[in-house]
């Protein structure tokens, strides 16, 4: 990296978003989930949609939403403070969201979101796995904008996450992912092992783990 890239990307800040985000970063977040997390249920909710589910992350006790800023939101990372939370919370939304999904005809989403639902998803991982997994703090998504990326802001905004853990009982910090390239950055660049598969249609999720 160039001394002048360091100097660029000194004043980047890491937040934990606790009130509503105005009009222009909703855009930029909307515009990262849209562009970098294309195969996530949530990339393929309309924007209203999409705002009610980031609102309620902001608010919610067990869910946080994690932003990289450098003027404007350059990434943005969402955690559960166990798996479960992020179907409990969306429990009430869930009509709406599902209208959504079928208006787009989205039946591969539909299809993820009833495995999710029935909390059959997770079957193809070890009863002793799924315990550990059960009950770890869970990156649900995780991003930054493209022009940004390989800069070494991915591997900071995680370090932020694991600092800033609300439980510091919380023994593992898990993830889930069907790409190479972030499968790599997960185990090579911050040492997360290998746990397990997650059914997903049309490609089966690697679920990962680290020790935090
Ligand atoms: C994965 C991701 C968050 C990493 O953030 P980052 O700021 O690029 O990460 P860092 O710079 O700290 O580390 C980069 C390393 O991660 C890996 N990597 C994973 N995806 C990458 C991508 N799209 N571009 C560049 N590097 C990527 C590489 O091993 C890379 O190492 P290198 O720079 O030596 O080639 C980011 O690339 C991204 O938003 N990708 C698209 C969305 C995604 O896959 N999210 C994770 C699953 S929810």
């Amino acid at each position: 990296m160039s001394v002048f890239t360091i100097m660029k990307f000194k004043k980047i800040q890491f937040k934990n978003v606790k009130k509503k985000l105005k009009k222009r970063d909703l855009k930029e977040l909307i515009f990262i989930i849209r562009s970098e997390n294309k195969s996530s249920i949530l990339s393929k909710l309309n924007d209203e949609n999409l705002i009610i589910y980031i609102n309620e992350v902001i608010y919610s006790k067990q869910l946080d939403l994690f932003i990289a800023y450098n003027k404007k939101i350059i990434g943005y990372a969402i955690t559960s403070s166990k798996p479960i939370y992020l179907s409990i919370n969306f429990k009430k939304y869930q009509y709406f969201f599902l209208v959504d999904l079928i208006l787009k005809l989205k039946i591969l989403t539909i299809l993820n979101l009833i495995f999710l639902k029935l909390n059959m998803d997770n079957l193809l991982i070890s009863k002793k796995n799924r315990v550990i997994f059960e009950n770890s703090l869970n990156l649900n998504l995780l991003a930054i904008a493209k022009k940004y990326q390989s800069k070494g802001i991915g591997k900071k905004l995680m370090e932020y996450i694991i600092k800033n853990k609300k439980d510091k009982n919380t023994k593992y910090l898990s993830c889930e992912t069907d790409t190479k390239r972030a499968l790599m950055f997960y185990k090579k660049k911050l040492k997360f092992k290998y746990l397990g598969k997650k059914i997903r249609i049309p490609k089966l999720m690697n679920v990962l783990i680290k020790k935090i």
